[in-house]
């Protein structure tokens, strides 16, 4: 045999061996939900799970006079960012909302509602007036000069707020989305609870809430905003918690796919931009996006995998609405089955798990080979529940973050900032743009998993 054709005949078995790889997709969502519990900031419920960690952040709201114990810390510090967090719990209240019986058929439905209700109740002690929404409790500049477990946390814990002397409609609008969605996921199992949400959530009213909103009470009024708004946003290049268009573009393009708006009005302006957007994540657009060489969608050196799983997400649902719908995706370069977009995101979600050049699971704790030295705090840290010494603000760096050996936590679930553009990883704890985890970045991979489980 020719070295040529033997290279082929290689090349062709490797392809076989990817295709026939076996991923648990249904361990993954598992520990996807688990990941959440052990980013909980306030008092621990009984049935916590993840046991490592204990409570933290008690006296939060305190400097205002409010209580705002509780929500999650997003990344690897001990901030409690409300923009990143109403993101969070938007994409799981999504994923609930569309894959509520897949993730019931594989008894992860109550974690997820429990996941979102960590968010929402947050929110509600937020928001303990109309016209006023805490939107971060802790000091970005001071946490980040400290690396310390949540539970001992000596750093500030300054309370920010938007009102009508500070506005921030930007992340109301968020929050009143998250609010929404969850009202949605919560309509069958606690119906009384879901009416507490959405009467929070009816403040605000920008584009990606009012399609939330729209969602949640069928009421015309939202439309009528939508209309009236007249900006779209164009084709975007990314879904995240910064740029949340194209999730409002295809919340249309299901209206329009159901026959509940028309073409007309602009509304076609949405959804021809929405498919567009998922063309050029599976690269048959006009604008592709980039991918790395093994062919994982990629944007940028620092947390790239929070924008790979928002694009699979929304991918997937489209997949799902389109079927609905009976008809295909028109791209650039030809037409798409729902089959065609599921595979694609099927490929690349098990690159995520660990089908790609390096053989690494981009998930914490699934399979053997994973990130060790995740830039997380806690999970760098020994367990207050094993030694209770606190760690100072700086010995924290010396006993822990300077170590040279696996975090003593694992944290179960997160999905890390991932590859670079070829595809390599350092598993470095100071690396912090390819190592840091964040709820950002597994939220939309929760409903994924549990559509391909
Ligand atoms: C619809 O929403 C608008 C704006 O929030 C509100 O003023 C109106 O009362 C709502 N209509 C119904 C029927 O709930
Ligand atoms: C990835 O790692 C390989 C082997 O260490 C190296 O040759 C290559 O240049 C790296 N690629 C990038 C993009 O850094």
């Amino acid at each position: 045999m020719s070295s040529t054709k033997l290279f082929a005949f290689g090349f062709s078995l490797l392809l076989l061996l990817h295709g026939v790889v076996s991923i648990d997709y249904r361990a993954a969502l598992t520990k996807s939900l688990l990941y959440f519990e052990a980013q909980r900031s306030g008092k621990l419920p009984p049935n916590q799970r993840v046991q490592w960690r204990g409570d933290s952040g008690l006296n939060d709201g305190s400097d205002v006079g409010v209580n705002l114990v509780g929500g999650y810390y997003d990344a690897g510090d001990n901030v409690k960012f409300g923009f990143p967090m109403a993101f969070t719990v938007t994409m799981l209240a999504w994923s609930v909302v569309e894959f509520r019986s897949q993730l019931a058929a594989m008894n992860e439905l109550s974690h997820a509602l429990e996941a979102i209700e960590w968010g929402t109740d947050y929110f509600i002690k937020a928001h303990p007036n109309p016209n006023v929404f805490y939107g971060e409790v802790g000091d970005g500049d001071s946490d980040h000069n400290c690396w310390q477990r949540p539970e001992d946390m000596t750093t500030p814990r300054t309370s920010y707020k938007i009102d009508q002397q500070h506005p921030g409609s930007d992340l109301a609008g968020e929050t009143a989305a998250a609010l929404a969605a969850a009202s949605m996921a919560f309509s069958i199992s606690n119906p009384r609870y879901s009416t507490i949400l959405i009467s929070h959530a009816t403040q605000d009213e920008l584009l990606w809430a009012a399609v939330w909103l729209h969602r949640a009470t069928g009421n015309q009024s939202y439309i009528d905003y939508m209309v009236q708004s007249g900006f779209n946003g164009g084709t975007r290049s990314m879904f995240s918690w910064d740029d949340k268009y194209v999730g409002a573009q295809v919340l249309i393009a299901k209206l329009l796919l159901e026959g509940k708006l028309k073409e007309s009005e602009n509304f076609g302006a949405y959804k021809s931009q929405a498919e567009q957007y998922i063309c050029n994540c599976i690269q048959k657009g006009n604008s592709n996006v980039h991918e790395t060489s093994a062919g994982l969608l990629w944007w940028q050196p620092w947390n790239d995998l929070q924008y790979t799983t928002a694009a699979l997400f929304v991918t997937t649902v489209y997949a799902d609405y389109l079927s609905a719908a009976k008809s295909t995706l028109r791209c650039q370069v030809g037409s798409l089955t729902p089959t065609n977009l599921l595979a694609f995101v099927q490929s690349q979600v098990n690159y995520i798990l660990g089908s790609n050049p390096r053989g690494m699971s981009y998930m914490v704790g699934f399979g053997s080979n994973y990130p060790k030295q995740v830039h997380h705090r806690g999970a760098s840290i020994v367990s207050i529940k094993q030694d209770s010494t606190p760690v100072t603000c700086k010995g924290g760096y010396e006993a822990w973050f300077n170590k040279a050996a696996p975090n003593p936590n694992v944290l179960d679930g997160a999905l890390v900032g991932g590859p670079d553009q070829g595809d390599n990883y350092s598993d470095s704890r100071q690396n912090f743009q390819q190592a840091e985890p964040a709820t950002a970045n597994t939220a939309p991979m929760v409903g994924v998993l549990a559509r391909l489980a």
